[in-house]
């Protein structure tokens, strides 16, 4: 896991050797162990939410990398029928009935554990939270993807650290993009009020439009070829049926390049008023 400014991501594909537990989340994921030895949270083909959203997941974590933000590695995940089978565990719950996982390609998110006793939370207090090493930039730097991408759903992120480093500070992952590109829909349906994290502190800093640089012009300087670098190893499955659809978002997308500040702008002038030291 990192956050370089990396041309290209090599593709991880992993098989699923062993189902550890499920996890919390609509889109009902399931930690897995893999054949590389790491742990992965899997959201397969089949989830109640939609198929898209692993599409969704891979494009955004793509490109959050692609312009230096940390996300977890995606790995396209291969689970097999006996393993299926051999977990009774590995089902959806809808409602007053269960529906078995698919056998096939899905997608991981690598869980960040670099040992047995490292922590991983969801949530941290305030100070811990002030604290996390890259905050400003993972911050502010997600919310110009997420306005870029139309996060319908807000900021999610993971914190991490060795458990032995008492005094060491949390790092953060940006995780869940199942919701941009507005979740199956592939259309950008913007709002000045999506795609902020819940906790505002993390906002406190942001003065202006400089506030979100370098990403900006990371965003702005992408080209052509560098979307579709990062739908390249899209399963095609993972789309639904509409063919041509992939290539249509990634039009869009790049269209919405010279509206991204403007969106910025709006989120700072609504009645949220999510950035109350801008200058
Ligand atoms: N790479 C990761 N490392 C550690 N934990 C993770 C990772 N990805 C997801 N999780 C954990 O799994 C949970 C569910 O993941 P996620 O939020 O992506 O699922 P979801 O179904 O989209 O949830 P939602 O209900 O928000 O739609 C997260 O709250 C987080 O605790
Ligand atoms: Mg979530």
């Amino acid at each position: 896991m990192s956050a370089s400014l990396a041309a290209e991501t090599p593709t991880l594909r992993v098989v699923a050797t062993e189902f550890v537990r499920p996890m919390r989340g609509a889109s009902q994921p399931f930690l897995m162990r893999c054949d590389d030895g790491h742990l992965y949270v899997v959201k397969f083909r089949n989830n109640p939410q939609h198929v898209r959203v692993l599409a969704n997941e891979w494009l955004a974590g793509r490109l959050a990398r692609r312009i230096g933000l940390s996300v977890p590695d995606g790995a396209l995940v291969s689970v097999g029928p006996e393993l299926l089978a051999a977990n009774n565990a590995l089902r959806f719950q809808l409602g007053e009935r269960s529906a078995p996982c698919a056998a096939g390609i899905h997608f991981g998110s690598r869980f960040p554990q670099a040992s047995e006793y490292s922590l991983v939370v969801d949530f941290l207090p305030d100070r811990l939270l002030r604290g996390v090493r890259n905050l400003a930039e993972i911050f502010l730097g997600a919310f110009a993807l997420d306005k870029w991408t139309c996060n319908c759903d807000g900021r999610q992120l993971v914190f991490h650290r060795g458990s032995n480093q008492e005094a060491s500070t949390y790092a953060a992952f940006l995780i869940d993009h199942g919701f941009c590109f507005n979740d199956g829909e592939w259309n950008f349906p913007d709002s000045p009020v999506r795609s902020l994290y819940p906790r505002r502190l993390v906002y406190e800093g942001v003065r202006g439009l400089r506030s979100f640089e370098p990403y900006l012009p990371r965003i702005e300087n992408l080209t052509p070829g560098d979307l579709e670098n990062c739908v390249r190893e899209i399963p095609p499955e993972w789309c639904g049926q509409e063919t041509g659809s992939l290539m249509r978002l990634i039009e869009r997308l790049y269209e919405r390049r010279r509206r991204l500040r403007q969106l910025i702008i709006d989120a700072k002038n609504s009645s949220l008023r999510p950035f109350p030291n801008w200058e």
